[in-house]
């Protein structure tokens, strides 16, 4: 049919039966207006609420955070271990993969979710799983070996909040991967020892080596067989470790479950030649150095891609050497209600399969990581003097319009010239301005007033002293550099 002639047909079908009826309540919902698009978060009324576990760094915390960054970089680079930056947000498959599906961080702990594109994804819980992900992904194979990265960035996991353990924390991290070497254990170990000895905290090496997947089969057996026989004395997360985990039998942080482990078989009776060669010379390693360190059979990890050597760092000083009896407690991880207690500085120990389990070329590798949160708790228990490393040396100070203009144009020559200087150019009265001075203990405050703008002179204030000297507007920069003897 020609086109036209289609047009008339329909035209004459309307026609012929009228406008269509449309019910009442059709028509108010045509007529009302179209529903606003739904917001993805629903807005509540109530004051928002920092989440459970999680923490501001307000400005006064800064500080402690600059000296451990500081720290940690220095101490790094000294030692050849270059930065990487990894994100955030990883597969969730990758830390179920390497941390592993029984582990409690994964089974208990992992913030996982689906994306839009509905992949699992997760908030990475540690950092050792990306780091092997991104050396595989990058060939890093392919330069010199071994590739030493440090990284500094916040982790999370679902665990119950108390003092040093939150769901949001962060870690400085050190992994070498690409060699065999137990010097690089021992290099790891003393690295993290030199950390906490220079910010003037006490610590001690927990040691232990849970061998190859080898040796650790037959242990294992012996282990299972062991504590069936103790089964009505373990707590109920034990019972289920037996065939689960039972590894993690030993570190159990129950009192009862800790007395039945004393008498458990223990794994360096059980390593294979390579592995037992192996741990000694991490050992002898640190006797040379006289690092303090405890031989600890009952320490494991929560993390199952180590291999041979873990550690831990504990605060206070070693059980041998513990000059009283809180410090041997301490050193022996128990806390007064004879609880293991969950203060590690910092954790670590030898991955030689992961590489390979994700996927890359068999690479031998080991790393730690240290817990900034629970450092920066020691140094305030230990009430250390940090001092905010930023204080400025010289506020300036003005009075009136003309000199306000004059002042912040000065703070820009200032800060140009290199020195470090503050202001409070929002405030008019020069009590609050000096008030501010001190506060922010500056060694000068220069003040610039309607009589020094006519005079071309500045006033220069020793904070110290209290006394005040008329300068020459242009010899001020001159006359501060000699006077702050830079
Ligand atoms: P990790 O023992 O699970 O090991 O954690 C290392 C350190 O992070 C702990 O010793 C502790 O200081 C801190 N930490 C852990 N959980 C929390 C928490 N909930 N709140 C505050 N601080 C916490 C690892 O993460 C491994 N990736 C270490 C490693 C690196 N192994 C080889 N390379």
């Amino acid at each position: 049919m020609p086109k036209s002639k289609k047009k008339k047909t329909i035209k004459k079908k309307i026609a012929k039966r009228g406008r269509p009826r449309i019910k009442k309540e059709v028509k108010a919902k045509v007529k009302a207006k179209p529903a606003p698009p739904q917001p993805l978060i629903k807005a509540t009324k109530k004051m928002p609420q920092l989440l459970r576990g999680f923490k501001d760094i307000l400005p006064s915390e800064q500080k402690y955070w600059n000296l451990i960054r500081e720290k940690a970089e220095s101490l790094s680079l000294t030692y050849g271990f270059e930065r990487i930056d990894l994100p955030i947000l990883e597969e969730t498959a990758l830390f179920v993969r390497s941390v592993g599906k029984e582990t409690d961080i994964v089974e208990k702990e992992i913030f996982t979710f689906t994306d839009r594109g509905g992949e699992s994804i997760c908030l990475r819980p540690e950092a050792t799983a990306s780091a092997v992900r991104a050396y595989i992904n990058h060939g890093m194979l392919n330069l010199p070996q071994p590739v030493k990265l440090y990284y500094i960035g916040p982790m999370f996991r679902y665990d119950r909040p108390q003092s040093g353990r939150y769901r949001q924390f962060n870690q400085f991290g050190l992994e070498a991967l690409g060699d065999f070497n137990p010097v690089l254990d021992a290099q790891i170990i003393i690295m993290c020892f030199n950390f906490f000895k220079e910010l003037g905290i006490e610590s001690n090496v927990q040691i232990n080596s849970i061998g190859c997947p080898g040796c650790r089969k037959e242990y294992k057996t012996q282990l299972i067989n062991y504590y069936k026989t103790q089964k009505s004395g373990l707590c109920e997360d034990c019972k289920n470790r037996i065939s689960k985990n039972p590894l993690r039998l030993l570190d159990c942080k129950e009192y009862r479950c800790q007395a039945i482990a004393e008498d458990a078989p223990q794994i360096v009776d059980w390593l294979c030649d390579d592995c037992k060669n192996h741990f000694v010379k991490v050992l002898e390693f640190l006797d040379e150095l006289e690092i303090p360190y405890n031989l600890n059979p009952y320490l494991v990890r929560g993390l199952d891609y180590y291999t041979k050597t873990v550690f831990e760092i504990w605060p206070g000083i070693g059980q041998n050497s513990a000059s009283d009896e809180n410090g041997a407690e301490q050193a022996a991880g128990k806390d007064a209600a004879g609880k293991k207690a969950q203060s590690a500085l910092g954790g670590g120990g030898r991955y030689d399969n992961l590489v390979e389990l994700l996927g890359g070329r068999p690479t031998p590798a080991v790393g730690c990581s240290i817990g900034i949160e629970r450092t920066i708790l020691k140094i305030k228990e230990l009430g250390k003097d940090v001092p905010s490393q930023e204080s400025p040396d010289i506020f300036i100070a003005q009075l009136g319009e003309a000199a306000k203009r004059k002042a912040l144009v000065l703070f820009e020559s200032l800060r140009n010239e290199g020195f470090k200087i503050a202001e409070s150019f929002s405030k008019d009265g020069l009590k609050n301005q000096l008030d501010n001075a001190n506060k922010l203990g500056v060694k000068y405050a220069l003040i610039l007033g309607q009589k020094e703008l006519s005079e071309g002179t500045i006033l220069l204030r020793d904070m110290e002293g209290g006394i005040q000297e008329t300068i020459n507007y242009n010899k001020i920069i001159k006359e501060l550099r000699k006077r702050l003897g830079l």
